[in-house]
C-alpha cells in the first residue's frame, strides 16, 4: 500500500523518532509499505517519520536499476564510524519535492542496523549508498538536508513548500 509523504514544514518531519522495541505484523507492514512508497515515488530512500511514524526505521534502495534491486530495511540503524573525506552530493528529499542542494558529508559511512528477521548487520557504505543513508538517518533525528543550508536558503525553500502544501490542500490532494 502506498502511503501519503509528508511535505515540509511538519511537527512530524522534526522528532528526535522512538526505537524500534519489537518486530511486529505492523512494523513489517510499515516496512513493506514503505519500499513501495519509495519506489513508487520514485526515490532511494524514504524513513519513516516520513510517513507519519516516529519510528527509528529507514528503507533505501540506490541502485536506480529496477532490473537488479536492492531493497534494504534498517531497524534502529547507527553510524559507527565516518571517515575524515567529505563528498559532496547534489541532494533531494521525497519531503521537499522538486528542490535540491548541495551538501557534505562523511564519504564513507559504517552503519550497523537490525534487519526483519531481528539479525545485526554492519555495512560500510560509499558513495550515493554513503549520502543517502546519512540522509535517512537525519530524518530519524528530525533533521533535514535544508538545515545544512544558509539561513536565507533554507527560508526561501520553506516558503515554497508552505505555498505547495496551500495549492495541494486547495486541490484536495
Ligand atoms: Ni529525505
Amino acid at each position: 500500500m502506498i502511503r501519503a509523504i509528508l511535505i515540509h514544514p511538519d511537527p512530524r518531519l522534526k522528532k528526535l523518532c522512538d526505537p524500534v522495541t519489537q518486530i511486529t505484523a505492523d512494523l513489517r507492514k510499515l516496512a513493506a509499505d514503505m519500499l513501495e512508497t519509495m519506489y513508487d515515488a520514485p526515490g532511494i530512500g524514504l524513513a519513516a517519520p516520513q510517513v507519519g511514524v516516529t519510528k527509528r526505521l529507514l528503507v533505501m534502495d540506490c541502485m536506480k536499476l529496477p532490473d537488479a534491486p536492492r531493497p534494504l530495511v534498517l531497524i534502529n540503524p547507527a553510524i559507527t564510524w565516518a571517515s575524515a573525506d567529505l563528498a559532496t552530493y547534489e541532494e533531494g528529499c521525497l519531503s521537499i519535492p522538486d528542490q535540491y542542494a548541495e551538501v557534505q558529508r562523511p564519504d564513507k559511512a559504517t552503519v550497523r542496523w537490525m534487519d526483519l528477521e531481528g539479525a545485526l548487520h554492519e555495512e560500510t557504505f560509499g558513495g550515493l549508498w554513503a549520502t543517502c543513508v546519512q540522509h535517512e538517518i537525519d530524518h530519524l533525528n528530525g533533521k533535514l538536508f535544508i538545515d545544512y543550508l544558509g539561513l536565507m536558503k533554507r527560508q526561501m525553500i520553506t516558503r515554497k513548500m508552505e505555498k505547495l502544501k496551500r495549492e495541494m490542500a486547495r486541490e484536495g490532494r
